[in-house]
């Protein structure tokens, strides 16, 4: 009897002085496992004469048990605390300062865009949107710009090998959205065009929005207001317009659209300095615009565009160069180099 109550004592010592999971089970092994010493103990019953072996098997189990209520005890303080110290170690200061979080805004194109795209919707125009890779039939062809035509040279056009090319210009979407619907129809087409040539105040990829309505009995005096109105929105109600005769193959008559310079608000200078956006003139090109030519309609005749019937106006302007303007930016490549310090200007 003396001998398990001491073999007890030792190990629920043992058990006491482990100090984590990986010793207790070295103590629980040393004890109980298949060559342990209470294993032992149990396993020497046999030497025992018969008689004997119950009550000395009795007092061996009570010894067993007694050793696994504390090997389990200990087991389960062992697990709380490392768990205490996990909690510690990851513990959540819900006072400690926040890191701050960086809040994304939209590019100045874009928000230039999304105006422009409000504005008209709201007058009723659709949105419409073309291929950027396009062929020479809907980036030339049908816009009345023949082969060998001049005005082609002036477009700096990328081609493919295979002939097709970046399109220079939204106007190919006039002649898709035409051949798709019949008229009327009014409709604007933001997009990306690609014209090769690059200095700060051209990039060889810039967007433009094309603006087409046709119907009957669209006239100048229909473009002319349109357009008026759409720049006192864009720009402020104090914005004047000013149509200048110009030349666009596609349309007839054609005309270049300015505003009052935003910069110097018409003086043409600055102070006692001259303006240069505006090279001093106080006006500033923002579009190309005019009445369809009817030779455009002749290629789309038989959606429901008989040049006899049906008249309309076009106009194309460039985004970029619109929020170059009114946010007095002076080198258009900033837009493109994605510096968040020149794009955080605009959030
Ligand atoms: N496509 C012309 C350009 O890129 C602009 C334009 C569009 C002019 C529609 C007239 C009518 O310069």
């Amino acid at each position: 009897m003396n001998d398990h109550a001491d073999l007890v004592a030792r190990a629920l010592l043992e058990i006491r002085a482990s100090a984590d999971l990986g010793g207790l089970d070295e103590v629980r092994v040393r004890w109980l496992g298949k060559k342990g010493e209470l294993t032992a103990a149990l396993k020497s019953l046999g030497a025992l004469p018969v008689a004997e072996r119950p009550a000395a098997g009795g007092r061996i189990n009570a010894a067993k048990e007694e050793v696994q209520a504390a090997l389990e005890a200990r087991r389960l303080e062992l697990e709380r605390r490392q768990v205490d110290a996990e909690l510690v170690a990851g513990r959540i200061d819900v006072t400690l300062p926040g890191r701050g979080e960086e809040r994304g805004a939209l590019h100045p194109v874009t928000q230039a865009r999304l105006r422009i795209e409000a504005l008209f919707g709201r007058a009723g125009f659709d949105i419409a949107v073309g291929p950027e890779i396009e062929d020479d039939f809907y980036n030339f062809g049908a816009l009345n710009i023949p082969e060998n035509h001049p005005a082609r040279a002036l477009h700096d056009t990328f081609y493919f090998p295979d002939g097709r090319l970046l399109r220079t210009h939204t106007s190919p979407v006039q002649i898709r959205s035409m051949l798709a619907r019949g008229a009327p129809l009014a409709l604007i087409a933001p997009g990306r065009v690609y014209r090769c040539d690059h200095d700060i105040t051209h990039s060889p990829m810039f967007h433009q929005i094309e603006g087409l309505a046709v119907d009957t009995n669209i006239t100048f005096g229909d473009l002319k207001g349109t357009l008026d109105h759409a720049m006192k929105a864009l720009f402020g109600s104090s914005v004047k317009t000013h149509f200048r005769p110009s030349f666009f193959p596609f349309t007839e008559p054609s005309a270049e659209l300015y505003v009052t310079c935003f910069i110097c608000g018409g003086s043409g200078k600055r102070g006692a300095d001259p303006c240069r956006p505006c090279k001093q003139t106080g006006w500033i090109e923002v579009l190309g615009c005019g009445m369809v030519d009817p030779n455009v309609f002749e290629f789309v005749k038989d959606n429901g565009y008989d040049p006899k019937k049906v008249s309309g106006f076009a106009f194309g302007m460039g985004v970029d160069r619109l929020a170059l303007l009114k946010y007095g930016v002076d080198d258009l490549q900033y837009f493109f180099q994605g510096d968040v310090r020149f794009l955080q200007q605009f959030s």
